[in-house]
């Protein structure tokens, strides 16, 4: 059985006990820190910006895994990396040129994702799969945390694992939205490998029986 990586995400836990909420990821035995950057402009809410993410990195050395849910992210992608994301997520919706700010964010040698709102079509891709390590299918409406999974995104998971298995197999295949136990299963059975969970992950009592009951039901 092939391991899964688990990312929760800061989103949901208290933001002015940011220390805390990193060691309980980490004692969890989570993979990745997950932090959602939102800007008020491509998503309705606003979060945090580069010099919490400085902050954050000082504070804990789990793999930081940085989604911009932002408008024109070429403009703050320099701030983003030396704030010290280990991996940046940009949103083909929110790039005018894709291709490019992915070669910006791989050339400073961390690694670079590429995220699709529900209703974005996987054919967005066709021409990027080789610059991306990770393909993100947001599967709930991006802005908040605590919302439900669209179960419609369980055949275009499965759609993007076939590319993936064809056309670059390394890829890392991310879920993001309305993950928890109940699901877990069938969005692995469909082909994801780099699950996050924020609400489901700071609602649970014991973090470390989430993180293995999460490995426990995968399916990947
Ligand atoms: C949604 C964010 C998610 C969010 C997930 O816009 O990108 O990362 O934190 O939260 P849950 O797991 O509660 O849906
Ligand atoms: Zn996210």
């Amino acid at each position: 059985k092939r391991e899964i990586i688990i990312a929760p995400s800061i989103l949901s836990s208290d933001f002015t006990r940011l220390k805390e909420a990193l060691d309980t990821i980490k004692d969890s035995g989570a993979d990745w820190v997950h932090v959602d950057v939102m800007d008020g402009h491509f998503v309705p809410n606003i979060t945090i910006g580069p010099p919490v993410i400085k902050c954050i990195r000082r504070q804990t050395d789990l793999f930081m895994d940085v989604h911009l849910m932002i408008e024109k992210p070429e403009l703050l992608l320099n701030d983003f990396i030396e704030a010290g994301a280990d991996m940046i997520t940009v949103h083909a919706e929110a790039c005018t040129h894709l291709n490019r700010t992915l070669q910006i964010i791989r050339q400073s040698g961390i690694r670079a994702g590429v995220a699709l709102n529900p209703a974005t079509p996987l054919n967005v891709l066709d021409y990027s799969l080789e610059l991306v390590d990770m393909v993100l299918i947001m599967t709930v409406n991006p802005g908040f945390g605590g919302q439900k999974y669209i179960p419609q995104m369980t055949a275009k998971i499965k759609a993007m694992r076939d590319r993936i298995n064809e056309q670059a197999p390394n890829v890392l295949l991310q879920i993001d939205g309305g993950i928890s136990t109940d699901n877990i299963a069938e969005v692995t059975a469909a082909g994801a490998n780099v699950i996050v969970a924020g609400s489901a992950f700071f609602n649970a009592h014991d973090k470390a029986w989430f993180v293995s009951e999460l490995r426990k039901k995968s399916a990947f």
